[in-house]
């Protein structure tokens, strides 16, 4: 791999050993990769604060230190760990405080991550606890070389925003926000980022669950290619796009998708494909629609619900505004919970608009950080859930065991007052 003399000096130790820890780990993953260089970043979204037993037997052992060495930087050496070098987030992790006593979570992660935080803050790391930090005012720009984790927001960063990262991991980001590098390969390069498959939307896509649905059919049909989509939808807005690329990461693992006339990289159908030729389009009509309604229910048999779980990924004030609206003078059914999960900086702005107030009000609950999927953790008893996220339908019935219903945000609020299963594809 090509170093510049800059890279070559924090390889060998002037900026200190956790720097040294970190280029060495960015050059064997770039080597590992075919990467001919390294590419400088200024913002970097990973995860150092997420609880796991294996992280606290390392703090036990070592501190905090100890733990990113070995996880974020895969060295063994006892090193202290400075200051991030760049702008650096933590992504979404586990349960905070608000969680505790609601489900069976333990307090001691509780207690290992709220440590963390406090660990990482000092060192420059930006707790937005969400995987949707696009929301909480990590904007990347149109270009920008980035290096996030987590599907949803990876696939949100290249294709709404037009910045550029691959789908990172802890280690790759913990390098990266000590060094400000990351390697050059994949998603950074233009020729990687033109259109692989066309996507024909005949059926009609207007509404944040058609986009899910449709996002759940692309990836399915692309898996790890990049789709660019044309036919019957509707202006999307941010949450259409934030569940409709989690959906083609849930079932794909798409990294990046072009909407000729709406994405940053698409203002027509050539430039999608960059010039090349357009293939063939899939098509997605009623049948493939109904096949992927048919689908996310799978997993639901009782129309008893104990469980509706919202927010996947996190909700916009938008989303948390309109259930607020729906329960307004409304209450859960005796038995049943209802979580929406949003960011930690959106829930102090549903608090001072009364969103928050609304919901708990009916019996609901707004919380931060994780997600049951992430958490793997749900109210006690839960048997049947039901959830407007393509995404958390997909996982949670795997994860914990239960029953799954998939609809729209009107009958999730209608299933958590009523304890019923209402749903039908429209
Ligand atoms: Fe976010 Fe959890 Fe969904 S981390 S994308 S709310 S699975």
């Amino acid at each position: 791999m090509q170093l510049t003399d800059e890279e070559i000096r924090m390889r060998d130790g002037a900026d200190g050993a956790a720097v040294a820890a970190a280029m060495d780990l960015l050059i064997r993953y770039g080597e590992a990769l075919g990467a001919e260089r390294l590419v400088d970043t200024r913002n970097v979204a990973g995860t150092m604060t997420q609880p796991s037993p294996a992280k606290a037997q390392l703090v036990r052992e070592g501190g905090w230190a100890k733990a990113y060495a070995v996880i974020n930087l895969d060295c063994d050496d006892d090193i202290e760990i400075p200051r991030m070098k760049v702008p650096t987030c933590q992504l979404q992790h586990g349960f905070s405080d608000d969680a505790e006593g609601l489900t069976a979570y333990s307090p001691q992660s509780i207690e290992l991550q709220t440590d963390a935080e406090n660990y990482y803050s000092e060192r420059g790391v930006n707790i937005l606890a969400t995987c949707t930090p696009y929301q909480v005012g990590n904007l990347p720009v149109r270009g920008e070389h980035v290096a996030w984790m987590e599907s949803s927001a990876v696939v949100y960063a290249n294709s709404v925003l037009g910045a550029r990262t691959n789908c990172e991991g802890g280690a790759s980001t913990g390098a990266a926000g000590l060094t400000g590098k990351i390697p050059y390969w994949g998603n950074h390069i233009t020729e990687n980022r033109y259109a692989t498959h066309l996507l024909q939307a005949d059926a009609r896509i207007d509404t944040f669950q058609e986009w899910g649905m449709f996002g759940y059919f692309v990836g399915e049909h692309v898996q790890e290619a990049r789709p660019a989509i044309v036919g019957s939808f509707a202006q999307p807005d941010l949450a259409d796009l934030k569940h409709f690329g989690a959906a083609t990461a849930t079932s794909g693992g798409v990294e990046i998708f072009h909407i000729p006339g709406i994405t940053p990289e698409a203002p027509t159908l050539e430039a999608a494909f960059g010039g090349g030729a357009i293939p063939e389009p899939i098509r997605y009509g009623e049948a493939e629609r109904r096949w992927v309604y048919d689908t996310l229910n799978a997993q639901g048999e009782s129309d008893e619900v104990d469980f509706i779980l919202l927010g996947c990924p996190h909700a916009s004030l938008d989303q948390v505004a309109l259930v607020a609206h729906l329960l307004e003078g409304k209450r859960l059914k005796e038995g049943t919970e209802l979580w929406v999960m949003t960011p930690r900086a959106l829930r102090t702005m549903a608090d001072r608009n009364g969103y928050t107030r609304a919901i708990t009000r009916a019996g609901g609950k707004v919380l931060t950080d994780s997600c049951p999927a992430m958490s793997r953790a749900a109210p006690p008893g839960t048997k049947v859930f039901a959830t407007d996220s393509a995404k958390q339908a997909h996982y949670l019935p795997a994860i914990l065991g239960i029953e799954a219903w998939f609809g729209t945000l009107e009958e999730c609020v209608d299933a958590a007052i009523t304890g019923r299963w209402r749903g039908a594809l429209a």
